[in-house]
């Protein structure tokens, strides 16, 4: 990987990309807490894919198409009514292997959502960066935008770090100014993750509902060899 990488940092620029030329380009989606580590989770326990719906009302519907598929999200950080799991990455273990997942979230689903029109879209975390950096390493790409899912309409802290964990395993890549400033907070932030974790918006929102062993589990680096890329049909599977 020898392109440009660009960093896009929270949701009023994820709003821009629809309209963004991504021919030739690989989308890479962040959303730490917690949309992407449960989605590297669940491919990690064997789930067979993960449709992301902008909607609650769109994952019914896709739902009606998919009746043997699980629905899982959260909307304020809960599950949503009559869905069968939330989006704790410490829902989704054996119980999801073989099963296909209609997820929604906040932010997560969204930014996966807005990058539909890039040649590649792959769904990362802190959890499988080892993995994507490897497989992407070998890749002539012409450019990669690694999009920071963010919390509501502000920029979480968790997903530029993880951006920044992924261009400091690309060496050969050429970041622009936004990904030198995501590489500049991995680089302070390295030696404790779980730390920086805990101190973002989103991280003190899990710990205050006594969610803790959540972000442990999500500020884990490298720890799953999966790759979770979209098909042609949409759904996210392991690669
Ligand atoms: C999101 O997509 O906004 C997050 O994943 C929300 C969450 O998990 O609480």
């Amino acid at each position: 990987m020898s392109g440009m990488i660009d960093v896009i940092l929270s949701p009023p620029e994820i709003d821009l990309l629809p309209e963004r030329d991504l021919a030739g380009c690989v989308a890479v989606v962040f959303d730490v807490l917690r949309a992407t580590s449960t989605m590297v989770t669940a491919l990690s326990h064997g789930a067979a894919g993960v449709w992301p719906a902008r909607s609650i009302e769109e994952a019914w519907a896709l739902k009606e198409k998919r009746p043997g598929a699980l629905l899982g999200g959260e909307r304020h950080g809960e599950k949503i009514a009559g869905f069968d799991l939330g989006n704790s990455p410490l829902e989704y273990g054996e119980n999801v292997r073989g099963r296909e997942i209609i997820s929604t979230t906040t932010n997560g689903t969204i930014a996966l959502r807005a990058v539909d029109h890039a040649d590649r879209v792959l769904a990362a975390s802190l959890l499988n960066n080892g993995a994507v950096a490897a497989h992407l390493a070998a890749e002539p790409l012409r450019g990669m935008v690694l999009v920071c899912a963010g919390t509501f309409r502000e920029a979480a802290l968790e997903d530029v770090l993880a951006a920044g964990m992924l261009i400091s395993l690309l060496p050969g890549c050429v970041p622009g100014d936004s990904a030198q400033l995501a590489l500049a907070l991995y680089r302070q932030e390295a030696g404790d993750l779980g730390g920086a974790l805990r101190r973002g918006r989103n991280g003190r929102a899990l710990i205050a509902k006594g969610r803790e062993a959540e972000v442990a589990w999500c500020a884990q680096a490298s720890r799953l060899p999966v790759v979770a890329e979209r098909g042609r049909d949409g759904c996210i599977r392991a690669g």
